[in-house]
């Protein structure tokens, strides 16, 4: 998607992809990594999830991306966190106590913040790409994730042609063949999750499952 449609969606506040809670399979499956507390976690494409409070309490540092400025404002604000900003290269960096959000696009991100990363976390960040930008986008994320980095992957599948996403639909096929160069692949759990979406419902949609991979950057 074009920068302008994630603006006009946070300047709407359409963010029907915001959780009001922690995701219960980051909770289910996060403790499998066994990420030493102080590790450095990745969390691109991060909105203003709640996921990085559960990360921050298992201990980690959380460096999030996040292209929109008022998404990361409003992260620091909801939760009541004190929040320094300083410019670094192209981004803004929003920082507190164990998060930092580099506010810009993830393709300008430089390298260096990322170095001492051992752990990443994607949900809604692979799935909000279309088809042709996919590729593009795992090859940046590979590009940016040390050797041996470990993170979990929550993807979404539905026959595409009875929806436009974002979300969009990702097969296990998909991922074994694109991500498997940069990545070990290992899917934990897939699951029928079309009563618990009802925009999906609505639209007839005829099935809808959600897997959790767990990847090691090779
Ligand atoms: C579907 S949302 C998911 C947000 C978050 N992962 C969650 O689970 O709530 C995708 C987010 O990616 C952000 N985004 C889109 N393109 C981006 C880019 N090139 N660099 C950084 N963030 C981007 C959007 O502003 C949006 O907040």
């Amino acid at each position: 998607m074009q920068p302008s449609f994630w603006h006009d969606k946070w300047a709407s506040q359409q963010i029907g992809f915001h959780l009001d809670e922690v995701n219960s399979l980051l909770i289910d499956y996060w403790p499998q990594l066994k990420l030493a507390a102080g590790s450095q976690v990745f969390v691109p494409l991060c909105g203003k999830t709640l996921d990085i409070c559960y990360l921050a309490e298992q201990g980690l540092e959380v460096i999030g991306c996040e292209l929109n400025q008022s998404a990361v404002e409003q992260f620091f604000s909801d939760n009541e966190l004190p929040v320094e900003c300083q410019t670094q290269g192209e981004h803004e960096c929003y920082r507190t106590e164990q998060v930092s959000i580099y506010q810009g696009d993830l393709f300008r991100l430089p390298k260096e913040p990322l170095e001492a990363v051992s752990g990443f976390y994607d949900r809604a960040a692979l799935i909000a790409w279309p088809p042709e930008m996919r590729q593009q986008y795992v090859e940046r994320l590979a590009e940016l994730l040390p050797p041996k980095s470990i993170g979990l992957l929550i993807t979404l599948d539905y026959p595409q042609e009875a929806l436009n996403g974002p979300p969009f639909a990702v097969s296990d096929a998909w991922i074994q063949a694109h991500m498997s160069p940069y990545f070990e692949v290992e899917c934990l759990s897939t699951q029928d999750v079309l009563a618990q979406n009802p925009r999906f419902v609505k639209k007839q949609v005829p099935w809808l499952t959600e897997s959790v991979y767990r990847l090691v950057r090779r």
